[in-house]
């Protein structure tokens, strides 16, 4: 396998680049705050590279498992590294037997992201290398945490169903041991195909909140499990990762394509977001809904569930219509886990399994040339106070 990709470069002006005094940058729009070579976003183009493929040349011709060496070490790997990377990975997956009880103590009702961010916090206290500060280590535990993370959230479907966990075939692809893992069946080609393309249009976004958050806590010193579990927090909520299983939910409601309209002007009467659409950084569509809008028709088309690609389209029309707004990666991927056969609520566990390779690719980004990361606010309170006794207050 090749090495992880150098990285050098002096830091503080790039910190400051495009700051100035105490202008305040809501939500850090548009500021940068590194430098990094693992993915460009151009917004106004539609672009989407990571390492300098573009997504849609690494969806049609690469496996996962070779986007995850891409995002890892930099290139793209031969026939070899690429068996050695996948064997490695898929040496990880099996889970230790106190995790399968953890597992099976937590509450069947409990939202499968905090399932996920606490099984991820509970392997890291299992694992005496979570304090290494060896390079080589910590690329190990990112193969672990994709590995683990993966069988975590089937584990935990099958345990609240009431049924027993599955152990991962080493015959099978990630995509493939997911989703056998999950429905106890082997998947067909078209099921593996559809959810290994999902895993890598979903790897990696640049500085999004959650890859942001895992950078922040890396930046500390602290370890990867504290990073990885700093970012599913930040993955979950609705503006995030949270979004896709909410387009499920609107899809049922709206149930026919011509609803659509009257569904989602009533929503934007009422002034409340319509989720899978807009972003932060997109202008134009995001390359990653165009292909996943592909996939919903396909597998719309083979099992005779089209409908969720007519209501998502009529619902796009009307967005783009009314508000000039396009899909994100939340939307159509909601149809495709649906097709799928995966529950709902597994959905943004399914990002953060996928971003798990970003997740960590920038984590050792990050600490091949650290910095504490550590902006700082403007004050807009009082000054000079004096503390009355507390009976006079
Ligand atoms: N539905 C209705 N209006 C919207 C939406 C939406 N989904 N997104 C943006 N707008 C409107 C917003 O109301 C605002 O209008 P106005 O100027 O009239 O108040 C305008 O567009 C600009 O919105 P913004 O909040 O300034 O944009 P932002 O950059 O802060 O928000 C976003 C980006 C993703 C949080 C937002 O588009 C949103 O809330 N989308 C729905 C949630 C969603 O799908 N999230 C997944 C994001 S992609 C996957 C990921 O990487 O997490």
């Amino acid at each position: 396998m090749s090495n992880l990709v150098g990285f050098t470069k002096g830091r503080k002006s790039q910190l400051m680049n495009g700051l100035r005094g105490d202008e305040v940058h809501e939500g850090l729009e548009d500021v940068v705050v590194a430098n990094s070579s693992i993915c460009r976003i151009d917004g106004q183009a539609g672009q989407l590279i990571y390492r300098g493929y573009p997504i849609g040349e690494l969806a049609a011709h690469c496996s996962f498992e070779e986007v995850a060496h891409l995002l890892w070490h930099g290139s793209l790997p031969d026939a070899v590294s690429l068996r050695e990377i996948a064997d490695a990975v898929g040496a990880q997956s099996a889970l230790t037997l106190p995790m399968v009880e953890l597992l099976r103590r937590f509450p069947h009702y409990a939202e499968p992201m905090s399932v996920l961010r606490t099984a991820i916090s509970a392997l890291g206290m299992y694992d005496p290398r979570a304090e290494s500060d060896v390079q080589e280590t910590n690329v190990e535990l990112a193969y672990v945490l994709t590995a683990k993370a993966s069988s975590a959230v089937a584990t935990y479907a099958r345990l609240r169903r009431g049924e027993d966990p599955v152990a991962p075939d080493p015959g099978l692809s990630h995509a493939g041991n997911f989703l056998y893992c999950l429905t106890g069946e082997y998947p067909d080609e078209l099921a593996t195909q559809v959810f290994d393309n999902c895993l890598t249009l979903h790897a990696e976004h640049g500085f999004n909140a959650s890859t942001f958050a895992a950078r922040v806590t890396a930046a500390t010193l602290s370890d990867m499990y504290s990073a990885i579990t700093s970012a599913i927090g930040a993955l979950r909520g609705p503006l995030h990762g949270g979004a896709n299983q909410r387009v499920m939910g609107m899809l049922e409601e709206i149930g026919s394509p011509d609803k659509a309209r009257e569904w989602v002007m009533a929503r934007l009467a009422a002034r409340k977001r319509i989720m899978g659409f807009g972003h932060r950084v997109y202008r134009v569509e995001d390359p990653r809904a165009t292909v996943l809008r592909e996939w919903c028709q396909k597998l719309g088309d083979a099992l005779g569930q089209g409908q969720w690609h007519d209501i998502s389209l009529a619902v796009e029309q009307v967005l783009s219509e009314e508000k000039g707004l396009h899909p994100n990666v939340d939307f159509y991927s909601a149809s495709v886990y649906r097709m799928l056969g995966i529950e709902n609520d597994l959905y943004t566990c399914i990002f953060a399994m996928s971003r798990m390779v970003g997740w960590t690719a920038h984590v050792l980004e990050q600490w091949s040339h650290n910095r504490l990361i550590r902006p700082r606010c403007n004050y807009m309170g009082p000054d000079s106070l004096t503390v009355a006794p507390v009976e006079d207050r």
